[in-house]
């Protein structure tokens, strides 16, 4: 495990997971940080949640010739990128429905790294005019890959039902719609945080105690 604090707040890094110009992963990103400002862990200063947003990291298609979980990274901004995610004790995924998977940009992301993956903790986010549960499936997946667990809560955002179009002019693909979550949606959102700050001090517990008990492990 790198970089993932001990004690203290638990640091939540919240992944923009598309890239393209008028996406609505933006919009979504932004309420999933006003609903959790709002979280009792977060009022208390137990939980400190912040944007990381992939088009501003600016990763070029995977470039480094040595796979992440030798830890070898040789490139600036794989380095740079390490020390975004090991910064996080955990993520919230938003991701959309791409072609039945997530964004290139997001697999992207997490091919670059794997330490500062490992032993963390996630909730996933999706949208789609199904709810990009897909999607959510395949990143699970690949979670899984660089030890990664997942909460079991789950969010899929339908585009249809979810967002609002109203104002969008007939035919027009590019318009990014209001987010308009159906009810209950917050308060699904709220337990799948609820999971995130309580997971990760159960792993923190965890390794508190392994380290006292160095016996049981390797
Ligand atoms: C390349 C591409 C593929 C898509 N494939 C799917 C899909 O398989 N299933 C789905 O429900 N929506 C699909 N959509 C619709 C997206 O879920 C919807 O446009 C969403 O807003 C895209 O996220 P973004 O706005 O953050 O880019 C696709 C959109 C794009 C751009």
């Amino acid at each position: 495990m790198q970089n993932t604090q001990t004690s203290g707040p638990v640091r939540i890094g919240v992944i923009v997971g598309s890239t393209r110009p008028g996406r609505r992963s933006t919009a979504v990103a932004g309420w999933v940080t006003q609903v959790a400002s709002r979280h009792p862990a977060v009022r208390d200063g137990e939980g400190v949640v912040e944007l990381v947003d992939l088009a501003e990291q600016d990763l070029p298609l995977l470039d480094e010739p040595v796979p992440a979980l030798f830890g070898d990274y040789r490139n600036p901004h794989t380095r740079r990128w390490a020390g975004v995610i090991g910064g996080y004790d955990a993520f919230l995924f938003v991701t959309p429905d791409y072609n039945r998977s997530i964004p290139a940009a997001l697999k992207n992301a997490v091919d670059y790294l794997y330490a500062e993956w490992n032993g963390k903790v996630a909730g996933l986010l999706t949208y789609g005019v199904q709810g990009g549960t897909r999607a959510g499936d395949h990143l699970q997946a690949v979670l899984g890959e660089v030890r990664v667990v997942v909460v079991p809560t789950r969010l899929a955002l339908g585009l249809f039902t979810d967002f609002d179009f109203a104002d969008a002019p007939p035919g027009d693909p590019t318009h990014p719609a209001r987010l308009k979550p159906e009810d209950g949606r917050e308060q699904s959102l709220t337990t799948m945080l609820t999971e995130i700050v309580t997971w990760t001090a159960a792993l923190r517990a965890a390794g508190a105690a392994a380290d006292r008990r160095p016996e049981l492990v390797g």
